[in-house]
């Protein structure tokens, strides 16, 4: 709870669009969810990024979601928003999960790049997810790392 701020933070310079940005509600009640995971990295004492994956259960199967991930503009490109991911995806794994699945907004190029490259593909296309205007893609994974 301690690092609500510092994720707050990070979330604010991010994205300029609200239905993009977690708020400190919606982080608190992400870190307060039962069997969520939720994982921060530090410069100092400072947050640096974050990321936030649910594990889920549909009758037998397990499956799970990235809820954000997010790294701040002056730790960009140099492997932290990768060392998140592959983290939260092993996490999910190890909880038996092997579909993951996520949301991105359409015009998200480098994310949607970070998605490639760890083993997601495109599924259909979400109109209006993010607000008028801003369509996401919902993107997939199945498989271990
Ligand atoms: C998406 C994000 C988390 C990537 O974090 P990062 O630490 O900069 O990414 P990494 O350095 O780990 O890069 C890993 C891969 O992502 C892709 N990538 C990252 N930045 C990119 C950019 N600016 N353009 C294109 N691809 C990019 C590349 O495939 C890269 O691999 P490569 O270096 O081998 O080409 C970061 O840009 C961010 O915080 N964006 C704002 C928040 C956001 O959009 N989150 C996703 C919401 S769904």
């Amino acid at each position: 709870m301690a690092d609500v701020p510092g994720i707050f933070l990070i979330e604010k310079e991010a994205f300029s669009n609200p239905a993009e940005k977690f708020d400190r509600r919606r982080i608190r009640y992400l870190i307060r969810r039962p069997g969520s995971i939720v994982m921060v990295a530090y410069r100092g004492g400072e947050v640096l990024g974050w990321v936030a994956a649910l594990p889920r259960r549909r009758l037998r199967t397990r499956w799970g979601r990235i809820y954000a991930v997010a790294v701040h503009r002056s730790a960009r490109g140099r492997g932290l928003g990768e060392r998140l991911m592959r983290v939260a995806m092993r996490r999910l794994e190890s909880l038996g999960v092997s579909y993951i699945s996520l949301e991105v907004r359409t015009t998200n190029r480098a994310a949607i790049r970070l998605y490639r490259k760890l083993g997601f593909g495109e599924g259909r296309k979400i109109a209006d997810y993010y607000g008028h205007g801003r369509d996401a893609v919902r993107m997939m994974r199945d498989g271990r790392t």
